[in-house]
């Protein structure tokens, strides 16, 4: 999936929801950040979280965000810094997971939230964040595992069908399963493993799934034979469901210590 600028108005807009303010703050519970970090967020999108960790290491830390989409960097950059004096300088600057623009050891920690599951070389990927980690630094993954999801319809196989073709908007949709293995092999020991749940339950317009319905109506028309009119039709009967529409899926969040060298 390309992140352009129609892409990256509506996540943003999805990364406001109760549903994915509440996973940053567990993000955030998870990654003990202390005053003075140096951080890097890869992938950094809209940069919502790049600001909050930004409160958190204070003026005395630095944030980066890195981003390969210039109109998601360009969103980030009109998200409003805080009060000066409170929190860390936060920049935004193109890059990709896998030939990050810093050198060795620059950073403390590292997040890579909803990122890695887009990215096809993921070992080499990781080996990077182990390169730009200093030894006992901290990385932290957030991905989804899309086989985990139960999405209510009044058309089951339909259903099906839209949900196969858009497993095709990543490279790979069932990461986290393989995850733990692959940071062993770049260099990593695994300190944290753990579930975050959305669920959405009753029809919401400001929820997760509801934006999701948008993006899934982009993206899948044309794919494995559905028309424009299939998934109007599917995203119809969802958002008509009312208090009988269920929705639910698992992030998964792993946090790894970079090993010496
Ligand atoms: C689903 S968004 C997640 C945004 C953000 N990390 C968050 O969770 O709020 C995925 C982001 O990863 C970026 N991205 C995808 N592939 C990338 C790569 N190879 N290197 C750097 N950024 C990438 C996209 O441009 C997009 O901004």
């Amino acid at each position: 999936m390309r992140f352009d600028e129609a892409t990256s108005r509506r996540l943003a807009a999805t990364y406001t929801t109760p549903d994915i303010v509440a996973q940053r703050a567990a993000i955030r519970a998870a990654l003990h950040l202390l005053a003075g970090e140096r951080v890097l967020d890869i992938g950094s999108g809209p940069g919502y979280l790049a600001r909050e960790m930004a409160e958190l290491v204070g003026p005395g830390g630095t944030v980066h965000g890195v981003d390969i989409s210039e109109h998601m960097l360009a969103i980030a950059r009109t998200t409003g810094p805080a009060p000066a004096g409170t929190s860390a300088p936060v920049e935004f600057s193109a890059g990709e997971a896998n030939t990050l623009p810093f050198p060795d050891g620059s950073f403390d920690v590292v997040t890579v939230t909803q990122v890695y599951e887009y990215v096809a070389e993921v070992a080499a990927a990781l080996t990077e964040a182990r390169r730009v980690l200093r030894p006992g630094g901290r990385l932290l993954v957030l991905d989804t595992d899309w086989d985990s999801i139960v999405w209510r319809s009044g058309d089951p196989d339909r259903m099906r069908r839209v949900l196969t073709a858009w497993d095709q908007h990543l490279a790979d949709p069932y990461l986290p399963r393989r995850l733990t293995g692959l940071l062993t092999e770049a260099g990593f020991e695994t300190t944290h493993r753990s579930v975050l749940p959305l669920l959405n339950a009753g029809y919401r317009a400001d929820t997760y799934s509801a934006g999701l319905i948008g993006f899934i109506s982009a993206f899948v028309p044309g794919r494995d034979g559905l028309t424009a009119a299939d998934v109007t039709a599917w995203a119809d009967d969802l958002v008509t469901l009312g208090e009988d529409y269920f929705f639910s899926l698992n992030r998964y969040l792993f946090v790894a210590t970079a090993q010496g060298n």
